[in-house]
């Protein structure tokens, strides 16, 4: 079913819980009835708004926003070693790992718990406890406005990277992703390499994907703001890459400074909440805008915060760690 809004607040469809407006918004079920919101050309503008996890407005949206609502997951082949299973945009991400725990499958329990639909996995490569979406992505299927058709990208051609694909480059904003096939395993794969996961999933027993899923729930919500209570967009900054030489130097001057190696080689991953945190921004509150007191990567909306308040904010961040560090921070969080 197709239900379509005019002048419609956007505060409660998105994470930060701003209020911008959108001068029409449409949600859709099928496949059949997004074609038919493009039949008689494309709207003069447009963009998809999903779960509104990982945006910023700082407008009021003058265009169509389109906003997948199918909720269904279809297991399409179950092997003895791998489930293929094609879950809708509209799913929500975290129904989807709850369900793979549940039946045991391997490959996204370190996913769980993180706000967002399952048509947006893909777009930003959703990404924790030393996991990414990429790994269990076979194929993504999307509706290309300009030809008319839906196609099936395979998840190898998605330019999928640390946080970033070809849906926020060469497609972005021409495509709209109706349904994600993840490949999960049978085989037991735990990955807990990444800070206190290996002990917190101890401390629950086996290393299952219900232990590892109610351990990565427990370190999540010890860290990270509910976006329920308090509006936020999870990390806003993605953690910046530099030369090995930059980190080195940085490193001589503060020893204790995270760095992750990269698969690129001569590149170095810093932490950007902790450049934040050092640069005296943890906790931090500036009338209804703030930085989360337990992860300064999170940008807080205390409550009545305009788009423009945070995006302040966020500039303002950027250069406090460029001066203190020389090292600029990039945006996570779209802003629109
Ligand atoms: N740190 C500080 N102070 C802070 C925050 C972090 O010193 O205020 C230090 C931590 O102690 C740690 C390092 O920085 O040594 C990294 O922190 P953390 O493990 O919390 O992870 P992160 O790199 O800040 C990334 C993702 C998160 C994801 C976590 C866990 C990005 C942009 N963010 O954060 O993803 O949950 O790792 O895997 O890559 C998101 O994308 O919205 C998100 C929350």
């Amino acid at each position: 079913m197709i239900r379509e809004f005019h002048n419609l607040s956007l505060r409660t469809r998105n994470s930060f819980g701003v209020e911008q407006r959108a001068a029409r918004l449409v949600e859709f079920e099928s496949e059949e009835e997004l074609r038919s919101l493009f039949a008689d050309g494309a709207p003069e503008r447009w963009a998809v708004l999903s779960g509104g996890n990982n945006i910023l407005f700082t407008h009021d949206y003058e265009g169509t926003l389109l906003t997948p609502a199918a909720r269904g997951i279809r297991p399409l082949e179950t092997g003895p070693e791998y489930v293929r299973v094609e879950a809708d945009a509209g799913v929500e991400w975290d129904d989807l790992a709850a369900w793979a725990a549940g039946e045991g499958l391997w490959g996204i329990e370190n996913l769980s718990f993180i706000p967002g639909k399952a048509g947006a996995a893909p777009v930003q490569n959703i990404g924790a406890y030393g996991c990414e979406a990429k790994e269990v992505i076979e194929s993504v299927r999307m509706f290309c406005p300009e030809t008319g058709n839906f196609l099936c990208l395979a998840g190898a051609h998605c330019g999928f990277g640390y946080r970033d694909s070809l849906f926020k480059r060469d497609l972005r904003g021409r495509v709209v992703i109706t349904a994600v096939t993840l490949r999960l395993g049978r085989t037991p794969r735990p990955r807990l390499g990444y800070g206190d996961l290996a002990r917190e999933v101890a401390a629950r027993g086996e290393a299952t994907p219900a232990n590892i899923r109610d351990a990565v729930g427990a370190i999540r919500r010890s860290k990270l703001p509910d976006p329920a209570v308090t509006g936020n967009a999870g990390s806003f900054f993605r953690n910046p890459v530099v030369t090995d030489d930059e980190a080195e130097r940085l490193r001589e001057r503060y020893p204790d400074m995270p760095v992750y190696p990269t698969v690129e080689p001569g590149r170095t991953k810093l932490a950007a909440g902790w450049l934040i945190d050092r640069a005296g921004y943890r906790g931090y509150r500036e009338g209804h805008v703030g930085v989360h007191d337990r992860q300064a990567l999170v940008l807080v909306n205390h409550g009545g915060a305009t788009g423009e308040e945070v995006l302040a904010l966020a500039r303002r961040i950027q250069r406090s760690v460029y001066d203190r560090f020389g090292v600029a921070l990039d945006t996570e969080v779209n802003i629109m």
